[in-house]
């Protein structure tokens, strides 16, 4: 799976005709042309991506969109990953386990091979010029925009807050500072998050034409779409860090044995690959040819009609076996909580300095530099 996304057709389940579905065919088609352009150039471009501290890692982020960071990486973009602390309060009243989870996350960047050297690691909370951008950034935006924006909608409807915060509210608009304060024009994603780029191109668009005198202060960034179909969690629902229904990068091969034993299946023994009528048995075999760098439909004709204990096992060597160098090295990276905090401090630092320099720029657009 060392390749960037590649184009994909639309999703032949979702109806054509959907605004959603044009949006997403034109993320596409968009995404081809920049890859060709990222292999020319890798100069040209500059990654912000990034997560929220709620849990470690699992396969659906590694190959929605880890494995594809460390490759852009690998090619000579130059990436900021950016610690989502203030985000993880976007859904819930207080973010739990904060520190322990913020270096997990260090931990499981470090262990798939982001490069502190090369990519900037850096905690959101920690760069106060990156969130004085909101403020401006704000005044870019109707509550009307706000209020239509499709993700935002899906995080309240599963938020575990009585009442939606002002901090949900604004949150693509938050996203656009992050993505912004370092300029950054290429932005990783899946297709949940396209709309939240688009209040970025939006705000990038706006402060440009109010304040820009003529030269563009920010990029309009774009979306990188990942390739890879969604992966189902063990339970036949949306693979999350807070369900417990998804082998995490830290798991170690037993446990992750024991999840996938555990998974929801069906009653037809014959494997066949088909995601719309046996979504759980197709997304375990795309699971495993990920792993195996294989197509579904070769590991299902493999496995046949040796029926879903085969399945459970093929996935699972391929998943220990895919992961074991990976594990090895957050293993060693955990041993050293020093050097975590160390990483983070040093991005923090470089991050700020970007900031500075960013907030700096915008203060004398606005003529507010005193
Ligand atoms: N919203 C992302 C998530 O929920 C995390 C994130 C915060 C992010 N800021 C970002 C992603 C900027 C991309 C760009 O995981």
């Amino acid at each position: 799976m060392n390749t960037i996304p590649q184009a994909v057709g639309p999703d032949a389940s979702a109806p054509d005709t959907s605004a959603d579905t044009l949006e997403t065919s034109a993320a596409q088609e968009r995404s081809a042309v920049l890859e060709k352009r990222i292999l020319k150039d890798p100069g040209q471009f500059r990654v912000l991506t990034g997560d929220r501290p709620t849990g470690r890692l699992h396969l659906g982020h590694y190959f929605g969109t880890l494995h594809n960071r460390v490759h852009l990486q690998n090619l000579g973009v130059e990436m900021f990953v950016i610690i989502a602390d203030y985000q993880a309060l976007t859904d819930r009243d207080v973010a739990d386990n904060l520190t322990w989870y913020v270096e997990e996350l260090v931990l499981d960047y470090l262990a798939i091979g982001v490069d502190p050297a090369r990519s900037t690691i850096f905690a959101h909370s920690a760069v106060p010029a990156l969130n004085q951008l909101m403020l401006p950034f704000l005044s870019l935006v109707s509550v009307a925009e706000l209020n239509r924006n499709p993700t935002v909608k899906d995080e309240i409807a599963h938020s575990r807050q009585s009442s939606v915060s002002g901090l949900m509210f604004t949150y693509p608009v938050h996203q656009a500072a992050d993505i912004l304060f370092c300029k950054g024009n290429l932005v990783p994603v899946g297709q949940d998050q396209l709309p939240h780029l688009e209040v970025t191109r939006t705000i990038a668009r706006r402060f440009n034409d109010h304040y820009g005198n003529g030269t563009a202060v920010f990029p309009q960034p774009d979306a990188l779409l990942s390739s890879a179909p969604l992966l189902l969690g063990t339970d036949g629902t949306k693979m999350s860090k807070s369900r417990r229904n998804a082998v995490t990068l830290a798991s170690d091969a037993d446990e992750t044995a024991r999840l996938l034993k555990g998974a929801k299946t069906d009653s037809e023994r014959h494997i066949t690959y088909d995601p719309t009528t046996r979504p759980e048995v197709s997304s375990l075999l795309l699971l495993a040819a990920l792993c195996l760098d294989s197509t579904p439909q070769q590991v299902a004709d493999d496995i046949g009609s040796a029926g879903a204990t085969a399945l459970k096992m093929t996935v699972t060597e391929a998943v220990n076996e895919y992961l074991a160098p990976i594990r090895a090295r957050r293993i060693e990276f955990a041993q050293d909580r020093a050097y975590l905090r160390q990483t983070l401090h040093e991005g923090n630092e470089r991050a700020r300095a970007v900031a500075d320099t960013t907030l700096a720029e915008v203060r004398a657009a606005m003529n507010s530099h005193y």
